[in-house]
C-alpha cells in the first residue's frame, strides 16, 4: 500500500499540474498506475515519488498515467445528432459569408471526439466550406496518440459504425489509422484547461465534456468563467452527461444560457453579460 504521505505528495502534484483532485480513497488507483513506472526506474514506489521532486520528466509521466482517459467514438450518441441536426444547420446559416467554423474538443483525450466531429463535418458541410478543429488536452501521451489517429480493434469497436470504419480507416498491422484527410483537420495542442486560454481565437462549438468531474467547483467556475470569450456569441457549448452549471456562482450560471436540443443541454452564451474575471 502507498504510504500515506507518499499518496499525499503525488495527490498535491497531479493537483498542482492538472488541477484533478485525487481525495483519499483513490491510493490504490495511484498505486496501480504509479508502480508500473517505479519498476522501470528500478525504484520502490516510495523512493519512486521522492524523486519526483526533481525530475521534470518523471512528473510528466506521472500525469499521463493518473489522467482518467475514458473516451469512445461519438460518446453518448445524443450530442453529435444535436450536432448534425440543430446546431450545424443553424451556424450554416449564421457563418454564410464566411463559410468557415471553428470546433475545439477541450480535453480530446486519445482523439475519438475530435475525430467523430471531424467525420461529422466530412459529410456534413458543404462544398466551399473550410474548418479547423483544434483537440486539446493536458496529456502529452495522449496528444501523441491523436496525433498518430491509430486506434486498436477494441478501440475502434467502441461507438464506431461499421460503415464509418470502412469510410474513413485503413487497417495497418494490427491497428486501424484514421484518414490523412481527417487528420489534416485536427489541429494538436497541449493546454492544461486550468491555465490561462493563449492564443486559441474563437470557436463555434466547443466540447467539454466528461473532465469537468474531476475538478473542485471552484476551478469547474474559473475554466466555465474563461470559456464565455473563446465562444462565439452565437455558439454552442457542450458538456458530459453528468456535468451541469446548476452549481456555479449565480451570476455566472446566469451567463450561460441553457438550451435543450433534443436530448442534450447545449450552453450558449447569454446576451450583453458583465462578469467579473478571475484572471487569465
Ligand atoms: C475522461 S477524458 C474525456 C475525453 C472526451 N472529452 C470524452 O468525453 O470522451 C478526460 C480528459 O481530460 C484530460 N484532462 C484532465 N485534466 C485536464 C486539464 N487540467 N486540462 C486539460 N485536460 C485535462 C485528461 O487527460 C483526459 O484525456
Amino acid at each position: 500500500m502507498t504510504a500515506p504521505s507518499a499518496f499525499a505528495s503525488v495527490s498535491a502534484l497531479v493537483r498542482k499540474e492538472t488541477s484533478m483532485v485525487y481525495d483519499e480513497g483513490k491510493e490504490y488507483l495511484v498505486e496501480a498506475r504509479l508502480t508500473p513506472l517505479a519498476t522501470a526506474r528500478g525504484l520502490g514506489l516510495e523512493q519512486y515519488v521522492a524523486r519526483l521532486a526533481f525530475d521534470a520528466d518523471e512528473r510528466r509521466k506521472v500525469v499521463d498515467a493518473l489522467t482518467i482517459n475514458e473516451t469512445s467514438w461519438f460518446r453518448d450518441h445524443s450530442p453529435y445528432q444535436a450536432f448534425t441536426d440543430v446546431m450545424l444547420p443553424s451556424l450554416l446559416e449564421q457563418r454564410a459569408l464566411t463559410r468557415r467554423l471553428r470546433i475545439w474538443s477541450a480535453a480530446c483525450s486519445s482523439g475519438q471526439e475530435a475525430y467523430s466531429i471531424a467525420m461529422l463535418l466530412d459529410q456534413h458541410l458543404p462544398a466551399g466550406w473550410s474548418h479547423e478543429i483544434v483537440a486539446t488536452d493536458i496529456s502529452t501521451a495522449m496528444l501523441d496518440r491523436v496525433r498518430n489517429g491509430r486506434y486498436s480493434q477494441v478501440e475502434v469497436n467502441r461507438g464506431l459504425p461499421a460503415t464509418s470504419l470502412v469510410r474513413y480507416f485503413t487497417r495497418v498491422g494490427r491497428e486501424w489509422e484514421i484518414a490523412e484527410r481527417l487528420r489534416e483537420r485536427v489541429r494538436v495542442q497541449h493546454l492544461n484547461l486550468a491555465a490561462p486560454y493563449v492564443g486559441l481565437g474563437t470557436f463555434d462549438v466547443i466540447w467539454l465534456r466528461n473532465v469537468l468531474i474531476y475538478f473542485d467547483a471552484a476551478t469547474k467556475a474559473d475554466i466555465l468563467r474563461r470559456m464565455l470569450p473563446m465562444l462565439a456569441p452565437d455558439g454552442y457549448l457542450l458538456l458530459g452527461s453528468s456535468e451541469t452549471t446548476l452549481d456555479l456562482p449565480p451570476d455566472l450560471a446566469a451567463a450561460w444560457q441553457r438550451e435543450q436540443i433534443g436530448r442534450v443541454p447545449a450552453y450558449r452564451r447569454a446576451p450583453a453579460m458583465s462578469l467579473t474575471s478571475t484572471g487569465a
